[in-house]
């Protein structure tokens, strides 16, 4: 209750809570179901690229042969970072990669043409440099921590396969290319997940899309959230062999801690983007000859079977880790690759939010200490001290 006596139901992390309507994505949690625009995200798993995917996303509907052709150009052109951010990377290379980026990210901002303009025309243009900038920020800070030589990126490849290649210098095969690219569109959007939350609270308050974007960054950082792919491919290592994943689940059980990989704020079902990176597991493991990979993540499914019946299943992330770290990325890289593919999605909500802007500003219940007087530094004793720090 409030002191007016009003009633007042308080949602602790908003679950449940719609702040606003949006066009871009549609989640059922019961069903485990996720369109963008309206598309299966099945269908486009399948059949589109991240590019005709992230298109969609930022223009509303799939492109002519001729748009694509012109976007792609677009996204191509806007492969390059300023000098002085490759300087800032380099400034602040031991820290974690998503800190780098954070930062990296951030600074971008000084150097935008476009950057104070909110307008739906320069909020696009940034939409698509943002886009292309990520990944290179990623890829470059991967190449000057080990102290190699930046990879220029090549205009041959495509989003996806650009952004393996410049993270290893190598031209990936056509399924590692095909497999990132399906990644990349699987994580392009979710809805008011907490990162494009935290975009949109930000551009609420008419900052510019650098910042809400930043501000993404920074939430999806967290094991909640971006992190968990990066605590799978730990956990499956601290499992070492399928025939101890049972005992790992009863362990974390009886600690009340969570099993990462699995549970969702918004699927009871299975996470609909997760049978993809499966498939991709399975696939990638038994060809590179460790089906232990894939066995230890299964014996986890089994063991967690009967906490599914609680709506606790399977998501993204779980599957993601593995792919990543059986393509021979460092486990440290593999939420910044969630950013990248996520690009698109933050900058189409910060762009809905814009459309039609409301600062967003929640209320709290007070229930601290009643009234009371101030004590002079002098007059305190222990007793009016005791609960500081
Ligand atoms: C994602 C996450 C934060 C969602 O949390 P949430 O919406 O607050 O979920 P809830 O706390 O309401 O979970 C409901 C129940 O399922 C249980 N549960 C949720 N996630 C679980 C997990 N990963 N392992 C075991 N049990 C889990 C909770 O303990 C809770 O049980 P209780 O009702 O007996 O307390 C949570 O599932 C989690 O920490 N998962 C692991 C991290 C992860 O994979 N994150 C990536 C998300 S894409």
């Amino acid at each position: 209750m409030s002191d007016d006596g009003e009633k007042i139901d308080i949602h602790r992390g908003l679950k449940g809570v719609y702040f606003d309507r949006s066009e871009v994505c549609f989640i059922d949690g019961r069903a485990g179901e996720l369109l963008y625009r309206g598309y299966s995200i099945h269908d486009l798993a399948e059949r589109s690229t991240f590019e005709e995917t992230c298109y969609l996303l930022l223009y509303g509907e799939l492109p002519s042969r001729d748009a694509l052709a012109t976007f792609d150009a677009e996204l191509k052109a806007a492969r390059e970072l300023p000098a002085p951010v490759y300087d800032i990377i380099r400034a602040v290379r031991n820290a974690h990669p998503m800190d780098v980026l954070r930062t990296a990210t951030s600074a971008l901002a000084a150097f935008d043409r476009d950057v104070d303009d909110n307008s739906s025309e320069a909020t696009l243009r940034k939409s698509v440099r943002l886009t292309s900038q990520v990944p290179m920020i990623i890829a470059a800070h991967e190449q000057i921590r080990h102290g190699k030589p930046l990879v220029a990126p090549d205009p041959a490849l495509g989003h996806a396969a650009n952004f393996l290649y410049m993270l290893t210098g190598r031209t990936p095969g056509d399924d590692a290319a095909k497999l990132m690219d399906t990644d990349m569109i699987l994580h392009a959007e979710h809805g008011s997940n907490a990162s494009a939350f935290t975009a949109r609270v930000v551009a609420g308050t008419d900052a510019n899309l650098h910042a809400a974007i930043t501000a993404a960054i920074a939430a999806l950082s967290g094991p909640a959230h971006g992190g968990a792919a990066e605590n799978v491919m730990r956990m499956a290592q601290e499992i070492g062999d399928p025939a101890n994943a049972a005992e790992y689940v009863k362990r974390k059980r009886a600690n009340k801690e969570p099993v990462m990989g699995f549970g969702h704020r918004v699927y009871r079902a299975e996470d609909p983007r997760a049978r993809h990176m499966r498939a991709g597991v399975e696939k990638l493991s038994h060809a590179m000859g460790e089906p232990k990979w894939y066995q230890i993540l299964a014996a986890l499914v089994d063991a967690m079977k009967p906490y599914a019946r609680h709506g606790v299943n399977v998501n993204v992330d779980f599957y993601a880790g593995v792919v990543y770290f059986l393509n021979g990325i460092p486990e440290d890289l593999f939420v910044p690759i969630f950013a990248a593919g996520r690009v698109p999605g933050w900058t189409v909500q910060v762009q809905e939010q814009f459309a039609n802007n409301i600062l967003i500003r929640p209320l709290t219940l007070y229930n601290g200490p009643a009234p009371r007087a101030y004590v002079p530094i002098e007059e305190r004793t222990a007793t009016t001290t005791e609960t500081s720090p």
